[in-house]
C-alpha cells in the first residue's frame, strides 16, 4: 500500500467524527421522587440544578443496548459502517453483568464479534479515561477506528429512600459515544489528555458490595442486611476536592498545549452539579456561554454525562470547526482527567 499514509512517517493523531447520545423515555421530575422519600423539587434545584432526570425501562434499556444505541447514532453521524471499527472503549461502573463487562454484550449487539473490547471502570472520569486509550491506540498506530462510549443505568442502584436522599437525587441514566478515527491532520485532532487518581479517597463516594475481600462468600444474608450495595458519599469531600480538581487539571491541558482560558471556546464539565460547573466557571473568569451544562435534564450520568453533553453542545451548534473545546471530569476514586481538542 504504497499511498497509504499511515505506514510513512507523517504523525499520526486521533479525531473525533462522530457523537450520538440516547436516554431512556423514562422522565423522573424532581417531585416524582417525593413518592420515595422526603424531598423537595426545591431543594434539589437549588444545591444540583437538575430538574429532572431519565430512568431506565426494565425489559427495554440495559446498559449495553443504551451504548448500542448511542454508538450507532455516533457511527452514522461520523459515516462509519460499524464493520469498520477496530475497537471498544467501554466507560461503566453500572454493567449488565458483574463480569464478562457490557463491552462484551454492545460488541455482540452491533454484530462486531472479533474485534478487540476494552471495558473502563473509573467512575465519572470513565470516558475521558476511555477517549485517552483511544488516543494513545491511533496515535500508536495500532488502530484507525475506535468507539468510545460511555453507558450508565445508576437507578437500580440507587437508595431511594430518606436515607438516600442526598445521594439518590444525582444520578440519572443514559448513555453517549464517540467515534474517535486516525488523522494526518495537525489542525483538527485531541490535542492531549490528561488523566489522575487518588485512592486515598476511594471510600468518599463508593459501592462496596458485592466484593470479593470478605469473610466467607461475597454475598450473604449479612452482605444484604448491610446495605452496602448502596452508592454511599461523602458530599461534602467530593465537592471540595472536585472543584479544586477540576480547574487544575483544565489548566493542566491549556499550560501543555501552550493556551490560556481566554483562548477556549467551550468547557463541556461532567456535569456532576450545576454549583461546581459554576463555581469553576467564576473561578476562570469564562462567561456563561462557554460553559455547558445539561444537568438540568438528565442528572449526573456518570461516564455518560460528558459524551452526553458532548453530543448535545455539538447538536446546538455550539461547537464549530476550528473551536478549542476542554472535557475535564472529576469523580470516584478519586479520579480527575481532561482532554483539549481543536475541534
Ligand atoms: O459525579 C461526581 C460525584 N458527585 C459529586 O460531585 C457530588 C458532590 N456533592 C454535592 O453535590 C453535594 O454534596 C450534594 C448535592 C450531594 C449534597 O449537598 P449538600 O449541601 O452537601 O447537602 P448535605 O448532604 O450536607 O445535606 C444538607 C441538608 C441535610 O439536612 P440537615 O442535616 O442540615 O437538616 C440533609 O439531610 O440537606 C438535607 N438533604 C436533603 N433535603 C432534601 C440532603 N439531601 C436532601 C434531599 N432533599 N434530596
Amino acid at each position: 500500500m504504497p499511498n497509504d499514509p499511515f505506514i510513512n512517517m507523517t504523525p499520526i493523531y486521533s479525531k473525533i467524527t462522530g457523537l450520538g447520545f440516547y436516554v431512556p423515555d423514562n422522565i423522573v421530575m424532581n417531585d416524582d421522587l417525593k413518592q420515595y422519600m422526603d424531598t423537595s423539587d426545591s431543594w434539589i434545584q437549588d444545591r444540583t440544578g437538575i430538574k429532572q432526570r431519565r430512568y431506565f425501562t426494565f425489559g427495554k434499556d440495559t446498559n449495553a443496548s443504551m451504548g448500542a444505541a448511542a454508538s450507532r447514532n455516533a457511527l452514522d453521524r461520523a459515516g462509519v459502517a460499524p464493520a469498520n471499527v477496530d475497537l471498544i472503549v467501554y466507560a461503566t461502573i453500572t454493567p449488565d453483568y458483574y463480569f464478562p463487562g457490557s463491552a462484551f454484550l454492545m460488541q455482540r449487539e452491533l454484530g462486531l464479534e472479533g474485534i478487540a473490547v476494552i471495558d473502563v471502570r473509573q467512575q465519572c472520569s470513565g470516558f475521558v479515561y476511555a477517549l485517552s486509550i483511544a488516543d494513545q491506540f491511533i496515535k500508536g498506530g495500532m488502530y484507525k477506528t475506535v468507539l468510545v462510549v460511555g453507558s450508565e443505568i445508576q437507578s437500580s442502584l440507587l437508595n431511594k429512600s430518606t436515607e438516600g436522599r442526598n445521594v439518590a437525587v444525582i444520578f440519572g441514566d443514559g448513555a453517549g459515544a464517540a467515534v474517535v478515527q486516525a488523522t494526518t491532520d495537525p489542525e483538527h485532532r485531541i490535542l492531549s489528555t490528561h488523566l489522575h487518581a487518588d485512592g486515598r479517597h476511594a471510600e468518599d463516594l463508593m459501592v462496596k458490595d458485592p466484593g470479593s475481600s470478605r469473610d466467607g462468600r461475597w454475598l450473604t444474608e449479612a452482605t444484604l442486611a448491610a446495605g452496602d450495595y448502596n452508592v454511599s458519599m461523602n458530599g461534602n469531600a467530593v465537592f471540595k476536592h472536585a472543584v479544586v480538581r477540576f480547574m487544575e487539571v483544565i489548566n493542566e491541558a491549556l499550560d501543555a498545549n501552550g493556551y490560556t482560558a481566554n483562548d477556549l471556546d467551550l468547557l463541556v464539565p461532567h456535569q456532576a452539579n450545576i454549583r461546581i460547573s459554576e463555581y469553576v466557571r467564576q473561578q476562570m473568569n469564562l462567561p456563561a456561554e462557554k460553559v455547558f451544562n445539561n444537568i438540568q435534564k438528565y442528572g449526573n450520568t456518570t461516564a455518560a454525562s460528558i459524551p452526553i453533553a458532548l453530543t448535545e453542545a455539538h447538536e446546538e451548534g455550539h461547537i464549530q470547526p476550528g473551536n478549542l473545546i476542554c472535557l475535564a471530569a472529576f469523580g470516584s476514586g478519586f479520579t480527575w482527567a481532561s482532554a483539549l481538542i481543536r475541534w
